[in-house]
């Protein structure tokens, strides 16, 4: 990887659909994860193996993942929350896992019944499990920038909880602005405090909520700081049940669009993506809201 390279990590089949009301069927989300690899995309979230009753959009997360067509050199992971949820994500053919946890106490509480603590008790074995296997993992910091209970939160909260998932054996944190409050301002106070503390650039990525416009400009103040891995979601769906407020995540394409213009490489051809785009946006019935989506890409006249 040179200076330039960026990963992108695509979020939409998962972040993007969990909190979707409108059913959608597993072979419309197979096929969206297919036009996604198919744009170029190499790190494709597909789904989560949580509680039905939490997550129902998700429920048929083993029959997808089962399904899944692999394609050779693109990831896939799934959320396990538990030793059940590794459980289900063993038998669907799994071998790269998320867990998560938040910053605040009150989002955890709201979102997987836990304290900190206890999500990490839990997490422990799940992730020791995983690294025996030779699996990839990430840990998810939600609420790292605001939460929806508890107001602000501090930059210290988010640099312990990111340094114990990276004790656990993690090979990377999400640090998640998962109701889209932060402005460029909080990213250099909240990433700053995490390179401060000994975390190398390589094992950070940022995840932004696009709620109030900010999250390019977040990911431009994330890139002077040499973060180098971006969550988004083609067709900028997202939001969480359990995060009130929340809206979209910043959109794959808003990103790769951005990206270009600033000579990054990614492998993400825009014209493809959009393709994946339109098509999440027609399986949901109704137009494409992105920036970039509305717009395309710029032609030269
Ligand atoms: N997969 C499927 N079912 C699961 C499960 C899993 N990973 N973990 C627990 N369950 C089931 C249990 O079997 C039990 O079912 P029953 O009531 O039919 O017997 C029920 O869920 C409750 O289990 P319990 O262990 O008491 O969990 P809980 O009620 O404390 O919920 C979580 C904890 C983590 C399972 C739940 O809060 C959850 O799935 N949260 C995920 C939220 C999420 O995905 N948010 C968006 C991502 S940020
Ligand atoms: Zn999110």
């Amino acid at each position: 990887m040179t200076d330039r390279d960026v990963r992108i990590y695509e979020v939409g089949p998962r972040d993007g659909l969990q909190n979707e009301a409108t059913p959608i069927s597993t072979d419309a989300k197979l096929r969206f994860i297919d036009l996604l690899a198919d744009a170029g995309l190499r790190e494709i979230e597909a789904t989560s193996f949580v509680s039905p009753r939490a997550i129902p959009q998700l429920a048929d997360a083993g029959e997808l993942l089962a399904q899944l067509t692999r394609r050779p050199g693109v990831r896939y992971p799934v959320l396990v929350p538990n030793a059940r949820g590794l459980e289900r994500a063993t038998a669907a053919g799994a071998d790269a896992i998320c867990v998560f946890t938040a910053a605040s106490e009150a989002f955890t509480r709201a979102n997987i019944n836990m304290t900190i603590a206890e999500s990490m008790s839990a997490f422990r074995p799940v992730l020791q499990d995983a690294r025996e296997r030779g699996w990839w993992s990430r840990g998810y910091v939600s609420t790292a920038f605001g939460c929806p209970y508890q107001g602000e939160v501090g930059e210290a909260a988010v640099v312990g909880v990111a340094r114990e998932l990276l004790a656990l054996g993690v090979d990377e944190v999400s640090i998640g602005d998962t109701i889209g409050v932060a402005g460029p301002a909080d990213v250099r106070r909240v990433v700053g405090a995490l390179l401060g503390a000994g975390i190398a650039p390589a094992q950070l990525a940022l995840h932004f909520h696009d709620t109030r416009g900010t999250a390019i400009a977040n990911v431009s103040a994330a890139l002077d700081l040499g973060i180098r891995t971006f969550d988004a979601s083609t067709g900028g769906t997202g939001g969480c049940p359990y995060a009130p407020g929340a809206a979209g995540n910043l959109a794959t394409e808003d990103l790769v669009y951005l990206l270009d213009r600033e000579g990054c490489a990614h492998g993400v051809d825009l014209d493809a993506l959009m393709v994946a785009a339109h098509h999440i946006a027609g399986v949901l019935g109704r137009p494409l809201s992105t920036k970039v989506g509305q717009a395309g890409a710029w032609r030269l006249p």
